[in-house]
């Protein structure tokens, strides 16, 4: 995977709502890069700031400071008819496909919408072209007439995939888009969003609190707490490898078999601390147990700990156990 072309390219991203003359540090100094065709996942708990880095590199919430590049070109900050034009090259899917559906427009018209809008495409032909969209997400083509409110859960994701890739974007980001579904609709949204993207060469993020789901989807996975992206690794090794306190603790929530069984298990207990009153050092250092001196002080930087693979933790600096083999 890796050496391949760089499709997006996020440098110290950072988000800051103020917040009752506070200031609420939402995603904080995020860095990462996405090659094309790659599936990258991003998790951790409810309010680590997944869903706020998605509005940001959607362009939908203008970045705090940072800068976000896609195929080297620098979007965040785009205005007017740049900005209208780029648009279509980060599409997005969320969780709760409804609430993206006007309910009194019919499923063919809904997807001919964005071929309309950003290529002007006559709308017999638009009509066409989102029959063909119906099949290739699995779905009959006389669903174009259906309504909103006449489809499942699963039917409606399927529906808002292929709006999403009508106008062929670059970049999707699905926002905990299969979170709300049943495990077995899961599974067959997440074959179908592997399936295009091979077929489309598009970059994917998956963002998820699913940690075992997420990385049965995704290649690379990165692990959020508190605003902060404090590992990136392949999906593969992750429970082999992974290094960072916070993801092993996600690792035990979930798994039986622990990454390394001679290691005591760390159970993760209590709340994140609240992003409006950080504390300096490390986001985790409160409810970590190899909590250092060091870690109360100052705050570890993400880095590479073997190929690919990525860590801010001070515990980190040995060889890893596939650099030794
Ligand atoms: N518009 C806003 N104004 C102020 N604070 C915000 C705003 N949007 C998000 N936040 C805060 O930013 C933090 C990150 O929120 P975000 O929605 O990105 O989390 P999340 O990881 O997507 O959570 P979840 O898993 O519950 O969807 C939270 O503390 C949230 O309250
Ligand atoms: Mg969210």
């Amino acid at each position: 995977m890796h050496g391949e072309e760089v499709l997006l390219e996020v440098s110290h991203a950072s988000k800051i709502f103020p917040v009752k003359k506070q200031q609420l540090r939402a995603v904080s100094d995020v860095s990462f890069t996405l090659e094309k065709g790659e599936l990258l996942g991003i998790v951790g708990e409810s309010g680590c700031g997944k869903s706020t880095l998605a509005k940001m590199l959607v362009g939908s919430l203008p970045v705090t400071s940072g800068t976000m590049k896609l195929s080297g070109e620098e979007y965040t900050k785009l205005k007017g008819k740049e900005k209208q034009a780029f648009r279509r090259k980060i599409q997005m899917v969320f969780q709760d496909p409804l609430s993206s559906f006007s309910p009194r427009m019919k499923i063919g018209t809904y997807l001919a919408e964005p071929r309309r809008n950003f290529d002007h495409v006559p709308k017999q032909q638009a009509l066409a072209e989102a029959e063909k969209l119906l099949e290739k997400v699995g779905l009959p083509r006389d669903f174009a007439v259906r309504y909103p409110h006449e489809l499942s859960g699963g039917q409606l994701q399927r529906v808002a995939i292929a709006r999403a890739i009508a106008i062929s974007p670059e970049l999707l980001i699905c926002d905990e888009a299969t979170g709300a579904l049943d495990v077995s609709v899961q599974n067959q949204i997440a074959q179908l969003l592997v399936d295009l993207i091979e077929e489309q060469n598009m970059g994917c993020i998956f963002i998820g609190h699913d940690l075992a789901f997420v990385r049965s989807v995704t290649q690379r996975i990165a692990v959020m707490y508190l605003g902060c992206i404090v590992e990136l690794i392949d999906s593969e090794y992750l429970e082999q490898e992974c290094r960072h306190p916070y993801t092993k603790a996600l690792l035990n929530s979930i798994f039986d078999v622990y990454c390394d069984q001679k290691e005591e298990i760390q159970l993760l207990k209590g709340e994140p601390p609240s992003p409006l009153q950080l504390q300096s050092g490390c986001p985790f250092a409160k409810r970590c147990k190899s909590c250092m001196e060091q870690c109360k002080e100052s705050l570890p930087q993400l880095k590479e700990v073997s190929a690919g693979h990525f860590v801010a933790c001070f515990l980190t600096g040995q060889t890893s156990h596939r650099e030794e083999q």
